[in-house]
C-alpha cells in the first residue's frame, strides 16, 4: 500500500529513463548505420583526384556524390633545406613535406597507386588511417624503386587522417618526412569557410647539433630518446613564415587542417592572438568551442577554425614553447583589413617574434667542411668513413648490426654470401642486385638499388662491414673497387 503512494513520482522517474533511452538510442542509430551506409553507398562514376602540396588543399567535395576515386601518389627521396646552412635528404610522398594532400567524400572507393621513383634508393609504403583494412594498406603497397603498387579502399568515416610510411624501420621512414593527411569529408562536405590550409608538426633527428651546418644524416640514437633537434611545421624551420606565410582578410574564417606526423613529439598547437572557434577534435566529428590549445597526438590530427577579427600576424606554434622558439615550431598568419578597435586597441607591431622566431638560436659550430677523400685511407680511416656510410645508406634496410630484417632484407652479419665472393660483394654495392639470393640458408628476393657512392666510400662501408659482426675481416680498397667499376 506504502508503494501506491510512491508511484507516480516512480512513473515519471520511468518516463525520464525511457525518453534518456530513447535520446541514447537515437544518437546511436545516428552514429552506426552512417557506417554501414558507406559501405554500402553506391559510386557513381569516377574521377582523379587533385593532389595539393602544403599548405594548399584541394577544392571542397560540396555536394558531389560518392565516386570511384583515383589516386595517384609517387614518393620521391629528395635533398631539401632544413633551415638556413643545413640540409637534409627527405623521404617525401609527392615531393613535400607533410606529403600531398588527399580530399574524398564518405562512401568512395580510393583507387590508389603508390610509386616508387626509379632513382630512390630505398622500398617503401602507405599505411593510411582513413583505411579499414589490413596496415592501413600498408601490406598492399610495399613497394621498391622503378615499381609501383595499387590498391583500393572505401572509405567508411568522415574525418581528418594522418597517411604515413610503415616500412622498417618505420620510425626512422616518419622521421625523414613520410606522413600526410587524407580527408574524408561527411555527406555533403564540411561547412564552407573563405581559407583553408593544410599543416603539419613533425620532429628531426640529426646527426650535428641544431644549426651545424651542412649536410646532415638521421641519427637514429636521438631518434630513439627522442631528443629532437628540430620540430617543424611544414618540414622545415621557417615553413610557414615570410615568403611561406599563411594569409587572410579581416572577417574571414579560416580552417587548418592540422596534423602531426611526429615520429615521437604530440603537439600543443596553439595560435598566439587567437582563440580557436571551433575544434573538431583529434580530426572526428565531436566539435569543442572556444579553444586555447588544443592537442594533435603523434599520428593524429584535427580541423581548427576561427574567424579573424583584427589585422596582424598570429604566430601558430606548439606551445611546448622552447621547440616554437629555438627548434622551429613557429608559423605565421598574416591577417590584413581594417582596425577595429572594439576587438583590440593596442600597439600592432608586425614581427614581434621575429628576433627569436625567424632563425634558430645556436652556439658557435665546431663544424668543420668534410674534406676531399684521400686516394688511398688506412685502415682505421676506412673504418670510420665506412660506419657512416653505412648509417646514411645501408642500416635502414640490413639494420643497425647487420642483422637484416627476416624474410625482407638479408643479413651482412656472419653472412655467407658476403664473405665468399669479395668481388661480387664490390659489384653488388656498385650496380645493385635483384632477384633470389641465399643468405646462410635462408632465401631473399628483394631489390637493392645501384648505389651511388665514390670508390673509397664502396671501400670503406665493406670494410666496416667487413670488420665487424663476426665477418672475415677483408680489406678492401679503393684500387679494388676501381677496378671492379672499371671491368665492366
Ligand atoms: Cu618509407
Amino acid at each position: 500500500m506504502k508503494n501506491i503512494s510512491f508511484k507516480p513520482l516512480k512513473d515519471i522517474k520511468r518516463a525520464t529513463l525511457l525518453v534518456l533511452f530513447l535520446v541514447t538510442l537515437a544518437s546511436c542509430s545516428d552514429d552506426k548505420p552512417k557506417t554501414k551506409n558507406a559501405k554500402d553507398m553506391l559510386i557513381t562514376g569516377q574521377i582523379t583526384a587533385d593532389l595539393t602540396s602544403p599548405p594548399k588543399v584541394p577544392v571542397p567535395i560540396g555536394d558531389r556524390k560518392a565516386k570511384k576515386l583515383i589516386v595517384n601518389m609517387e614518393i620521391l627521396e629528395q635533398e631539401g633545406t632544413m633551415t638556413d646552412g643545413v640540409k637534409y635528404i627527405y623521404w617525401t610522398f609527392g615531393g613535400s613535406v607533410p606529403g600531398s594532400f588527399i580530399r574524398t567524400r564518405v562512401g568512395d572507393e580510393v583507387e590508389f597507386t603508390l610509386s616508387n621513383h626509379p632513382d630512390n634508393k630505398l622500398p617503401h609504403n602507405i599505411d593510411l588511417h582513413a583505411v579499414t583494412g589490413p596496415g592501413g594498406g600498408a601490406e598492399s603497397s610495399f613497394v621498391a624503386p622503378g615499381h609501383e603498387k595499387t590498391f583500393s579502399f572505401k572509405t567508411l568515416n568522415p574525418g581528418l587522417y594522418v597517411y604515413h610510411c610503415a616500412t622498417a624501420p618505420v620510425g626512422m621512414h616518419i622521421a625523414n618526412g613520410m606522413y600526410g593527411l587524407i580527408l574524408v569529408e561527411p555527406e555533403g562536405g564540411l561547412p564552407p569557410v573563405d581559407k583553408e590550409y593544410y599543416v603539419m608538426q613533425g620532429d628531426f633527428y640529426t646527426k650535428g647539433a641544431n644549426g651545424e651546418r651542412g649536410l646532415q644524416a638521421f641519427d637514429m640514437q636521438k631518434a630513439v630518446n627522442e631528443d629532437a633537434d628540430y620540430v617543424v611545421f611544414n618540414g622545415k624551420v621557417n615553413g610557414l613564415t615570410g615568403d611561406n606565410a599563411l594569409t587572410a582578410n579581416v572577417g574571414e574564417t579560416v580552417r587548418i587542417f592540422m596534423g602531426n606526423g611526429g615520429p615521437n613529439l604530440v603537439s600543443s598547437f596553439h595560435v598566439i592572438g587567437e582563440i580557436f572557434d571551433r575544434v573538431f577534435v583529434e580530426g572526428g566529428t565531436l566539435v569543442n568551442k572556444n579553444v586555447q590549445t588544443t592537442l594533435i597526438p603523434a599520428g593524429g590530427a584535427a580541423m581548427v577554425e576561427f574567424q579573424v577579427d583584427v589585422p596582424g600576424t598570429l604566430v601558430l606554434v606548439d606551445h611546448s614553447i622552447f621547440r616554437a622558439f629555438n627548434k622551429g615550431a613557429l608559423g605565421m598568419l598574416k591577417v590584413s583589413g581594417e582596425e577595429d578597435e572594439k576587438v583590440y586597441s593596442g600597439t600592432q607591431m608586425e614581427g614581434i617574434y621575429l628576433p627569436e622566431g625567424s632563425g634558430i638560436q645556436t652556439m658557435p659550430s665546431t663544424a668543420t667542411a668534410k674534406e676531399e677523400a684521400p686516394q688511398e685511407l688506412s685502415l682505421a680511416e676506412r673504418l670510420n668513413l665506412g660506419k657512416s656510410v653505412y648509417q646514411q645508406t645501408c642500416f635502414a634496410c640490413h639494420q643497425p648490426e647487420g642483422q637484416g630484417i627476416p624474410g625482407i632484407f638479408p643479413p651482412l652479419a656472419k653472412a655467407d654470401y658476403l664473405n665468399a665472393d669479395v668481388d661480387r660483394a664490390i659489384d653488388v654495392v656498385l650496380h645493385g642486385k635483384s632477384g633470389e639470393i641465399t643468405v646462410n640458408g635462408t632465401k631473399y628476393n628483394s631489390v637493392m638499388t645501384k648505389q651511388t657512392l665514390t670508390d673509397t666510400e664502396v671501400a670503406s662501408v665493406l670494410t666496416f662491414v667487413y670488420n665487424n659482426w663476426g665477418n672475415s675481416k677483408k680489406e678492401v680498397t679503393s684500387a679494388m673497387v676501381k677496378s671492379r667499376r672499371n671491368a665492366k
